[in-house]
């Protein structure tokens, strides 16, 4: 089965709510401004696959917390995860984005830098006027960690020498922190239930870690049709990934200097190419993915105290899709 048609079939049981949140973030993202309306009409147009917001509900159903906002939830969730995209875009330099040109190259980085800007500020107008403050106060705390993450790791570009530990916690603060806070959100809104909040914020954490290094490992080998984004981009850009620290980490010292000197080799479209080139990096590929095998199976292990049921089910299938996903 086609791996976009598995995961319509994972979202199935919240099919009608997933719909209801898309509307509530279209409302909340329009404008008055037609040149605003054209870019959000872009980035709202190309849903993405939306699993950030399927966490908050699935994990509210699974843990029976959930409530007539959590679609609101949701919204906010998601509408966040897509600031940070058209954000990531600028610094990466990405062209595509949802398999259409990113709002960097539509239009230009000035004004995708603004449009993130506004697609933050709507999200957190609307979790203001929800009753609860707990959603505002997590994922305010979650957006100034992906910041710090995405901060760091400009700033740990072409490192070679970092620890694993270091790159899985620049993962964590710009990738799991959201997953984390939506399955968090989605078991314990509008307050209470700390100690489900905090089983589900770690399943989050786990997933999105492993979500993150298989993105990494498709940077690296994906298709670039079937992943839909640029890739290549973490070599070019002096991200010192998984699977390459690896590979660089067991490598002789002239095997090291070459990869070193891929990542700096002028026109920086060669450099993955290059990489390649002068290094196998399966055996880096297979390693990054058992880790986030092991990281996946942590957080499964995890569900086993919820009710079994349909909610916990897709949350699994989340698990495995995560893994095997090739977009
Ligand atoms: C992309 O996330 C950004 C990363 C954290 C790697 P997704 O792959 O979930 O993006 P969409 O929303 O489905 O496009
Ligand atoms: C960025 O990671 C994660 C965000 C916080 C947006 P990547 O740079 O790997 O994400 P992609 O590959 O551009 O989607
Ligand atoms: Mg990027
Ligand atoms: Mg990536």
């Amino acid at each position: 089965m086609e791996a976009s048609t598995r995961l319509q079939k994972l979202l199935a049981p919240i099919a009608g709510d997933m719909d209801r949140m898309q509307d509530v973030l279209l409302e909340q993202v329009r404008s008055a401004s037609p040149a605003v309306r054209d870019m959000t009409d872009h980035v709202s147009r190309f849903r993405g696959k939306q699993l950030r917001a399927a966490l908050v509900l699935l994990s509210g159903d699974a843990t029976g917390n959930t409530t007539d906002e959590h679609v609101r939830v949701a919204a906010i969730v998601e509408m966040i995860h897509l600031a940070t995209l058209v954000h990531d875009d600028i610094l990466d330099g990405a062209l595509v984005r949802r398999r259409v040109a990113s709002v960097n190259q539509r239009w230009d980085n000035q004004v995708a830098v603004l449009l993130g800007d506004f697609l933050y500020a709507r999200a957190f107008a609307l979790s203001t006027a929800l009753s609860s403050r707990l959603c505002s106060r997590l994922l305010s705390d979650t957006t100034r960690d992906i910041c710090v993450g995405e901060i760091e790791q400009s700033t740990s570009r072409y490192d070679f020498d970092i620890s694993q530990e270091k790159y899985e916690r620049l993962c964590g603060a710009k990738t799991a922190s959201l997953y984390a806070a939506a399955c968090e959100l989605g078991a314990r809104y509008p307050g209470g239930n700390e100690e489900v909040g905090r089983l589900m914020w770690n399943f989050g954490w786990e997933l999105g870690l492993a979500f993150q290094i298989k993105d990494d490992c498709l940077d690296i080998l994906g298709d670039e049709a079937e992943v839909g984004k640029t890739i290549g981009r973490d070599v070019e850009d002096g991200k010192v990934t998984l699977p390459v620290l690896h590979v660089y980490r067991n490598a002789p010292d002239e095997l090291k200097a070459r990869i070193r000197d891929a990542y700096t080799m002028p026109g920086i479209e060669n450099r993955t190419a290059r990489l390649s080139d002068v290094c196998d990096l399966q055996p880096g590929v297979e390693f990054a993915i058992q880790r986030a095998e092991e990281l996946v199976r942590t957080a499964l292990g995890r569900l086993a105290s919820l009710p079994p049921g349909p909610a916990r089910q897709a949350l699994e299938g989340i698990g495995e899709f995560v893994l095997e996903r090739r977009f």
